[in-house]
């Protein structure tokens, strides 16, 4: 990942549902980066036009979008539901359309929700294997929930604050090298900012002059 712009994040939903448990946890990934991020983009596989992801029409220009958002992020969230003990098949419907190696150089953060605990698994044995196939390296430890950590109070998703620990765990070597780069560009700043002070002072006079030194 390259330090200059770390701060590109792109999110990418995977559930055909509206109302989304995957994606609550998303926006709390998401919310965890804000601070960070110099870009936030979303992609909402379901706001696709469906005809067009599933005809892999490559020249939509919906779909182009997208792609370019993915291939201009550096940080990529990734959240889908578990459905029949693998990643949902909208997910793969964009994966599938991504260049071959449109994950590159990225660092990836798999996120799932899941009825229960028992497909906690499909992270490693379904949706790994494309991200690392589709050139990423740098995979941050996923994070997977279950319905019950995601209960529902007053009226929204509320993920708990255990799921919260877990996410935080896995963004923090992505917010430990955003803030490390802020504090070095601020540095480079103020350093540039006092060099352009001092050329701007006037320079004692026997500066101005070609100095003959006895030696
Ligand atoms: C068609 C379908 C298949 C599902 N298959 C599984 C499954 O195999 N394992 C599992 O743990 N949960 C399964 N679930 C439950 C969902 O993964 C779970 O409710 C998830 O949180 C839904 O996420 P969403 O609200 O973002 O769509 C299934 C749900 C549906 C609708």
């Amino acid at each position: 990942m390259s330090d200059k712009s770390i701060m590109k994040v792109t999110s990418i939903l995977g559930s055909p549902s509206l109302r989304s448990r995957s994606g609550a946890l998303l926006q709390l990934a998401q919310s965890r980066l804000q601070p960070h991020a110099t870009t936030a983009e979303a992609i909402t596989v379901r706001d696709l036009p469906g005809q067009a992801l599933l005809q892999a029409e490559f020249a939509n220009t919906e779909i182009q979008a997208a792609i370019r958002k993915v291939l201009e992020a550096q940080v990529i969230l990734v959240a889908t539901p578990i459905y029949k003990a693998a990643y949902s098949g909208l997910l793969k419907s964009f994966l599938d359309l991504l260049p071959q190696d449109g994950l590159r150089d990225k660092t990836v953060l798999p996120l799932a929700t899941g009825g229960s605990a028992a497909h906690l698994l499909a992270l490693d044995y379904a949706l790994k294997p494309v991200l690392s196939a589709l050139g990423a390296r740098d995979i941050l430890d996923a994070v997977y929930a279950s319905d019950a950590q995601i209960p529902t109070v007053e009226g929204r998703y509320e993920v708990d604050a255990e799921i919260g620990t877990r996410v935080d765990q896995s963004l923090r070597s992505v917010i430990e090298r955003a803030s490390q780069y802020r504090a070095e560009t601020e540095a480079a700043r103020e350093r540039d900012a006092v060099l352009a002070r001092a050329r701007g002072t006037p320079q004692p006079p026997w500066l101005g002059h070609s100095v003959r030194w006895a030696v």
